[in-house]
């Protein structure tokens, strides 16, 4: 299945099931060495990450908790750089070493807010994964920690990631075809 449709977009492979879940690896292993010793508190934000979220925390071997929030600022292919309701902030984060674990990183609106909150309720260390990232979107100089892929600042879909709504469920990750 190479090309797909979503509504109205075509979209073909970007990156298959197999890239993805090695570089998954790749990076539980890393963090799991850098982390060592640590307990650690992983902060999804939902929805997009809740594929990748679930596939790392996998084989991540360190003691550590798993907590959600959700935050969104995109409608249809376009940042709206608006950024929409927070919920779900019922973890104690004081003094606590977080990861932010995120599907992906654009113009870096979502991530900022979501540092400041963090900042604000006194982590004492904050490290942030995200598994996809485009730098020519990105707008600011928070620097991120770890990184899966470097994409151009195209629209993709699959692993957690949506087109309105659909094809979160795609094992692989899709790019919009002009
Ligand atoms: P940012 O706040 O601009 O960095 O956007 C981050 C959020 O926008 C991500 O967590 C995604 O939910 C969504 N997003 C950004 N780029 C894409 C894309 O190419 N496909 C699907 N969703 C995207
Ligand atoms: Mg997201």
């Amino acid at each position: 299945m190479n090309e797909i449709t979503l509504l109205d977009r075509e979209f073909s492979v970007y990156l298959t099931e197999d890239e993805i879940q090695s570089r998954v690896t790749a990076l539980a292993e890393k963090i799991s060495e850098d982390l060592k010793g640590q307990d650690v508190l992983f902060f999804g934000i939902l929805n997009g990450v809740f594929l990748f979220a679930a596939d790392i925390i996998r084989q991540i071997s360190l003691n550590a908790h798993i907590s959600f929030i959700k935050l969104a600022s995109y409608d249809g292919t376009s940042s709206t750089g608006k950024i929409k309701e927070l919920i779900g902030w019922n973890e104690d984060i004081t003094g606590k070493t977080v990861v932010v674990l995120e599907d992906i990183v654009d113009t870096g609106s979502t991530l900022e807010r979501v540092i400041g909150e963090l900042k604000l309720r006194k982590a004492a260390d904050i490290k942030i994964c995200t598994l996809l990232f485009k730098p020519e979107a990105y707008t600011k100089d928070i620097p991120i920690d770890y990184i899966g892929f470097e994409i151009p600042n195209s629209f993709v879909v699959g692993y957690g990631l949506d087109y309105d709504g659909y094809g979160r469920n795609l094992k692989a990750i899709y790019k919009l075809t002009k």
